[in-house]
């Protein structure tokens, strides 16, 4: 089934296209990485798909309904804006959003105790939200989305204000969900986190898809570059479209940095470099990253803004 799916949707403010002509689907139980810089769209997307907002055009469906209250209580929504009662305990808080989803107050409070202990807060569960410091309250807002175990959790960049550690504890917690069979969709312009996490991923830009795929298919948007040690040259070798010079390993031998034509792989290329009698020391695929990838299809300028 398909957890979430949008169907040329657009969104217009005034003069302003925020999404356009926006097409993609989530299967269900997949981690999808809603990637873009700031002002792509991603959040304007995220609220319609959770009816805060309507779009101007296209059609959304959501676990197999159009967005509303019908199944609010299966998504669990983690807003770019964080929000809580400044004057309501940590706990208090999360059994309050379990409740508003339907959950009993025995299971609400059972589960809310049990993520704050996952997530180190166990001893400020009677702390007020105005006593956390801002990544314990993030904290306990990302608790207030899974409380219910959603079967679509939506989380609008989940990882900003959160120290190096509590992102971890983060994407463990966008795992657990996926292996117990969420559907997860996350936004983020931090291209590593997505790396890391994706089953696939989406590339916004101006409100348009770049890119939507698996993270290998965009890998392959641009051709890998190799880091080679050999004594001569790699210029000329059948398939290789340039080689640098790089650092100088002594004793004649020297790293070339090499870019591949098109269509061809590394291993045809050391191949060719035995048959050809090119003694190598070293040979080092380096694969392009997301951001490599997201520079190339979406332009500095545009990645940047
Ligand atoms: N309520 C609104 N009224 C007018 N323009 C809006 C409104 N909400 C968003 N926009 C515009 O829509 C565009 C997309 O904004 P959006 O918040 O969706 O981007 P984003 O990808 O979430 O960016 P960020 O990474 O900064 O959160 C921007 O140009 C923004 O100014
Ligand atoms: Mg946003």
């Amino acid at each position: 089934m398909t957890a979430l799916k949008l169907d040329r949707v657009t969104k217009r403010f005034d003069a302003v296209t925020a999404v356009d002509q926006l097409d993609f689907e989530v299967p269900e139980g997949e981690v999808f990485g809603f990637l873009g810089g700031n002002g792509a769209g991603k959040t304007t997307s995220l609220r319609m798909v959770l009816d805060i907002i309507r779009p101007t055009e296209g059609r959304i469906e959501v676990l197999g309904r159009p967005p509303g209250r019908d199944n609010a209580a299966a998504i669990g929504f983690l807003p770019e804006e964080r929000g809580l009662y400044r004057r309501m305990s940590a706990l208090d808080t999360i059994v309050y959003f379990g409740r508003l989803k339907g959950m009993t107050p025995g299971d609400a409070r059972r589960e809310g105790l049990a993520l704050l202990d996952r997530f180190g807060l166990a001893a400020n569960a009677r702390s007020t939200v105005d006593k956390l410091s801002k990544g314990m309250a993030q904290k306990v807002q990302l608790a207030t989305a899974v409380v219910n175990r959603p079967r679509l959790l939506i989380l609008d960049e989940p990882f900003s204000g959160l120290d190096p550690v509590n992102q971890g504890l983060l994407e463990d917690e966008i795992k657990r969900a996926s292996a117990s069979g969420a559907t997860v969709v996350f936004s983020t312009h931090v291209m590593q986190h997505a790396e890391r996490l994706c089953d696939r991923l989406l590339l916004l830009a101006k409100g348009r898809k770049k890119f939507e795929g698996t993270l290998d298919e965009a890998r392959g948007q641009l051709p890998s570059r190799l880091s080679v040690v050999a004594r001569q040259s790699l210029d000329g070798v059948a398939g290789v479209e340039a080689a640098e010079a790089g650092t100088e390993h002594g004793d004649g031998w020297r790293e070339w940095i090499v870019r591949l034509r098109p269509g061809v792989a590394a291993g045809d290329v050391l191949e060719r470099c035995s048959t050809d009698g090119i003694a190598l020391r070293r040979f080092d695929e380096q694969r392009p990253s997301l951001h490599d990838v997201f520079l190339h299809l979406v332009g500095p300028a545009e990645a940047r803004a």
